[in-house]
């Protein structure tokens, strides 16, 4: 049976990844920041030293694509040291590792999806330390290391694009959104199941893409959330992305080829707009239940006390 260890495992897709390896039976264990830092390179060791893993997967990353373009040592440290440490690890260890990394990798500008070995020419501070984790640990683990590049990506344990829209839909009349940046919307269960399908088969060390066929944009996916939610998609209005100025500017296009799973046992990931029809009962009540709580937070009660209001959370 494979071990695994799981880091970031409180963020959204590291939650969905202990999960699926939990209802197979599988032994995991799943580390959270405060469990794990893996800035922390004398805890990375210690870590895996300890739990000797036979597969290192990690979800642990400074995901926060605006606030790296003014801080982008401190993502380096998160997305690049990290993965080098852990990667170093799994080699004295004799671990295979999963570096999961991004469309951002690519300029996105294309006119045809990225194929894995396309080169990569981020334009981000985001994407030029996820790319420098994805060397990282090709690197050190030539033999061993897995990198597996996914994209918009929604789910039950996380704020996300989808989970915003089922707010919105609720709280506005209307909302605008761009229609002029394309890609694929993918759920974090699928991309947890393909991981683990690509451990599970003789997948050859390397690159892999994990996320939806089809392609979208961030308004087609809106109207798509409206729709499901049983309201007008009408009330969502089409913008161009000049109309929102952002730290980070977006890709245009991140649409990710998959031609590497045809060499294994394992199909992609399906179309997007399946996808999202199957995520969506859990994704309602993941949010439905964060509301909930948060209306029953005495803080939020309309007559509590201000100082008892402005209590961070
Ligand atoms: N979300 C997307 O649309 C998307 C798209 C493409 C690729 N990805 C990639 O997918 C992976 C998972 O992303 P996600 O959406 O699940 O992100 P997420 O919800 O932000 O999860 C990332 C986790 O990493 C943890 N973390 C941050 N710094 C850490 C550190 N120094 N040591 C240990 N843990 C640390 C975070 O903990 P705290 O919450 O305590 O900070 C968080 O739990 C990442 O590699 C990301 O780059 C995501």
């Amino acid at each position: 049976m494979t071990r695994w260890l799981v880091t970031g495992a409180s963020g959204m897709l590291g939650t969905d990844l202990v999960a699926a390896l939990t209802s197979l039976g599988e032994p995991v264990t799943g580390m959270d920041r405060a469990g794990l830092d893996v800035t922390d390179a004398a805890s990375v060791t210690d870590v895996i030293a300890r739990h000797r893993p036979d597969v290192v997967v990690n979800c642990a990353a400074w995901t926060a694509v605006d606030d790296a373009e003014a801080a982008e040592e401190q993502a380096l440290a998160v997305n690049a040291g990290g993965a080098a440490s852990l990667a170093a690890g799994c080699a004295a260890a004799g671990a295979r590792m999963v570096q999961v990394s991004t469309d951002y990798v690519f300029a996105g500008d294309a006119d045809r999806p990225y194929a894995e070995g396309d080169v990569p020419a981020p334009r981000t501070a985001y994407g030029r330390t996820k790319l420098a984790g994805e060397r990282a640990v090709l690197g050190r683990l030539p033999g061993s290391g897995y990198v597996v590049r996914t994209a918009w990506l929604y789910g039950a344990h996380g704020p996300n694009f989808v989970r915003t829209m089922i707010r919105l839909e609720n709280q506005r009349p209307a909302v605008d959104v761009v229609d002029d940046q394309h890609g694929q919307p993918t759920w974090t269960a699928d991309v947890a199941s393909r991981i683990i399908a690509l451990i599970h088969s003789a997948a050859l060390p390397g690159i892999y893409h994990a996320t939806s066929t089809g392609q979208t944009t961030w308004f087609g996916l809106a109207r798509e959330t409206f729709g499901l939610l049983g309201a007008d998609p009408a009330r969502v209005r089409p913008i161009p992305s000049s109309e929102l100025t952002r730290e980070a500017p977006r890709p245009t296009y991140s649409v990710l080829g998959h031609a590497a799973w045809a060499r294994l046992a394992v199909p992609p990931i399906g179309d997007w707009r399946h996808g999202i029809h199957r995520a969506f009962p859990e994704l309602l009540a993941a949010y439905r239940a964060a509301a909930a709580a948060a209306d029953h937070r005495p803080d939020n009660e309309p007559g509590a006390p201000a100082a008892l209001r402005r209590l961070p959370r």
